[in-house]
């Protein structure tokens, strides 16, 4: 079991005037200075929020872009003082070198954010004596940074043993997500994963034919694990070398009795462009010079069948290319499926990493999901089934 912030607000000496360290995940998307989405900045707003409210300092740890232990002034983090000020509609400050004095000066209730924690070279490498360093700065550590949490770096795991650590607000509601979707799921249980390639995705594949009763493979992957059961893809994106490697997780999946849906007809076109000339065929029928660029509707409609029976689902990587329409459809309408389950209770739904959430923004459903991650690498390895170093330090 972690401590959640509700722990530390039980402390019986309180936290009025005590500086608190809290990991954030920043790294946002900024054009010319400006954020251009603030999910994350929303994201950590609670946490923040709540302890400035008990009359904390909070110290905002966080990290943007890899700046690989050097200053890069391209990648300070004073802009997202503002940029979080704005979000949370009160002052926050910024301190680019803190040291106690500077922290014991500060207004209790106050949210002081510092500067890149990735400017520090001992970061990375999670240096004893750089986390002892940040760790004078504060009485307490709080981890609201799951999508950092893969990371073994002082500020999302050494920290955690230096100080008492607790989990945040954010970290907190994505731990309960994700324990409910695969740790501790009612079942049937389905993952649909999607994307363009099988080997960036092999151990996520491989773990989770062991776990759940359906996988839906889908984008340019589906592909490569129909080439490997001799199908001709044409001139599809497709990991020819992988023949093997998909064969064995098939056999595995048998084994595990997970059944593995792949699709029988396929959206199909000559050219790799939105509004390109198509067709929809059975896969046995994809031409030469033709590409599967999406799954067809009557494999669409199949898998909402699928999901109709289940309790769970787990969902990465869309299922065609969404970004070009029409290739969007089919991920727009099982992702539809999947919301309006959520929405009458019959699916607990999660989703997350990388294209994902951009994919269920684009079909309407974002907020329909009972959960979706903000966490791209770190979604990715706890659907691999590894233990993140950040959220391991904080179970203790
Ligand atoms: C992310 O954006 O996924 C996290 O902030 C982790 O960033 P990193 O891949 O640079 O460690």
């Amino acid at each position: 079991m972690f401590k959640t912030i509700d722990d530390l607000l039980a402390d019986p000496h309180g936290i009025a005037g005590k500086p608190v360290l809290v990991r954030e995940d920043l790294n946002v998307p900024m054009h010319d200075g400006v954020v251009s989405d603030d999910t994350r900045l929303l994201a950590a707003m609670p946490t923040l929020a709540e302890l400035a409210d008990h009359g904390a300092k909070v110290l905002v740890l966080a990290h943007f872009g890899r700046p690989d232990g050097k200053v890069d002034p391209a990648l300070s983090l004073q802009p997202m003082a503002g940029a979080l000020a704005s979000v949370m509609g009160r002052h926050v400050g910024f301190l680019g070198a803190p040291d106690r004095h500077a922290v014991d000066i500060l207004e209790p209730g106050s949210i002081t954010v510092l500067e890149n924690t990735r400017f520090y070279p001992g970061e990375k490498t999670n240096d004893p004596a750089l986390a002892k360093q940040m760790a004078s700065l504060a009485d307490f550590y709080v981890n609201d940074a799951f999508s950092a949490a893969h990371r073994a770096h002082v500020s999302t795991e050494g920290l955690a043993h230096l100080l008492p650590a607790f989990a945040g607000r954010a970290m907190e509601a994505e731990l309960k997500a994700l324990e409910i979707a695969l740790d501790q799921p009612e079942h049937p249980v389905a993952a649909v994963v999607g994307g363009s390639k099988v080997s960036s995705k092999l151990d996520v594949l491989t773990h989770l034919v062991g776990k759940v009763d359906h996988l839906i493979i889908g984008g340019g992957m589906a592909n490569t694990f129909l080439a490997a059961r001799g199908v001709d893809v044409g001139t599809s994106l497709c990991e020819h070398d992988l023949a093997e490697t998909a064969n064995a997780i098939l056999d595995a999946a048998d084994k595990a009795n997970c059944t593995v849906h792949l699709p029988y007809d396929v959206v199909v076109a000559k050219t790799f462009a939105a509004h390109a000339d198509h067709r929809t065929v059975n896969v046995h029928e994809v031409a030469a010079d033709e590409m599967i660029l999406d799954i067809g509707d009557a494999a669409v409609e199949a898998l909402s069948d699928v999901l109709k029976t289940c309790r769970t689902l787990v969902w990465n990587g869309p299922l065609g290319a969404f970004e070009y329409p029409p290739f969007d459809r089919a991920t727009v309408a099982l992702a539809r499926t999947a919301a309006a389950l959520t929405r009458e209770g019959t699916l607990v739904s999660v989703a997350g990493g990388g294209d994902t959430v951009a994919a269920l923004n684009h079909a309407g459903v974002g907020d329909d999901f009972s959960y979706v991650s903000t966490a791209g690498g770190a979604f990715l390895e706890w659907m691999e089934g590894i233990e993140l170093p950040g959220v391991k330090a904080l179970h203790r």
